[in-house]
């Protein structure tokens, strides 16, 4: 949770430099807060978190000695823990901007991690199977992007993938509730910042940077039911809540691949093996 502090929630309204993801972990340390929704209850940001965990979990094979993965933009291993206790040959590296988010993720993981930037992974880094990015693209200037596609592709194994998150512009008229969320002061709890893409932008991107995208995911029926996903968290018992959030999830499993709107896109992607 939060700690008690004065600062005002809108202090972080485009959370893109070093200095605001900081002041984030510090204030909200290793809570699903910290990196999800900061205005949305628990139970809500803990159905988002088992999506994502569930779509790294999907683009996994764990049927290697030794599996190599970089989580970049690691904050305090919300991604990383999950994987490392499902597949306990992963050998896993974080990166973050935020020092403070670095010592967190070493604390949680017991694992390795490094202070660094998406743009400038060091050549000693070394190469991986697959490269964890969630939600963090959407905070790097647009005119970064194929440069930085270009530094993952150099950071791959020749069959190395990656497995990106990043929110989809297609359902950000739902994130707002139509617009109207921005009516209301604490409008920067919802938002987090950043920007959003489509799918064809982030395609064409990988494509320029060497790149193509294999798989992709959707998922509609809980970006339609955001609002409601807010008030069953907020004011049903939990296991109806849960429940809910079930019945969502099996209805995304069926629309996963149908053109809908989607409050993030998933997409696992590889390198061109002519670009190796
Ligand atoms: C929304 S949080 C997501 C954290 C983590 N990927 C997750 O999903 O739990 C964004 C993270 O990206 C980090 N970040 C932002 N810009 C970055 C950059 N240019 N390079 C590396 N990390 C960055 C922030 O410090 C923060 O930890």
């Amino acid at each position: 949770m939060p700690s008690n502090h004065n600062r005002a929630t809108n202090d972080y309204p485009v959370e893109n430099t070093s200095a605001a993801w900081e002041n984030r972990s510090i204030d909200y340390g290793s809570t699903l807060r910290s990196v999800l929704f900061k205005g949305m209850p628990d139970s809500a940001n803990e159905y988002f978190d088992s999506i994502h965990q569930n779509f790294i979990f999907e683009c996994i094979e764990g049927n290697k000695d030794t599996i190599r993965i970089l989580d970049i933009g690691c904050g305090y291993g919300r991604l990383s823990l999950p994987v490392i206790q499902k597949f306990p040959q992963a050998q896993i590296t974080g990166i973050d901007i935020s020092p403070n988010y670095v010592k967190l993720y070493r604390e949680n993981t017991g694992g390795e991690a490094f202070v660094g930037s998406a743009e400038a992974i060091p050549p000693e880094a070394g190469t991986f199977d697959y490269i964890i990015v969630v939600t963090v693209l959407m905070y790097l200037p647009e005119n970064k992007l194929k440069e930085v596609f270009s530094f993952l592709f150099a950071h791959l194994n020749t069959s190395g993938k990656i497995i990106l998150i990043e929110p989809d512009k297609s359902g950000i008229i739902f994130q707002t509730c139509f617009g109207l969320a921005r009516l209301f002061h604490n409008y920067s709890n919802m938002n987090t910042g950043g920007r959003c893409f489509s799918a064809a932008e982030i395609a064409a991107v990988v494509h320029q940077a060497g790149g193509a995208v294999i798989r992709e995911k959707r998922i509609p029926a809980t970006t339609f039911f955001f609002l409601w996903i807010y008030m069953a968290a907020r004011f049903l018992p939990h296991n109806w809540a849960r429940g809910f959030f079930h019945g969502l999830a099996v209805l995304d499993g069926l629309f996963k691949n149908r053109k809908l709107p989607t409050l993030w896109s998933f997409y696992l992607i590889e390198k061109n093996i002519m670009h190796n």
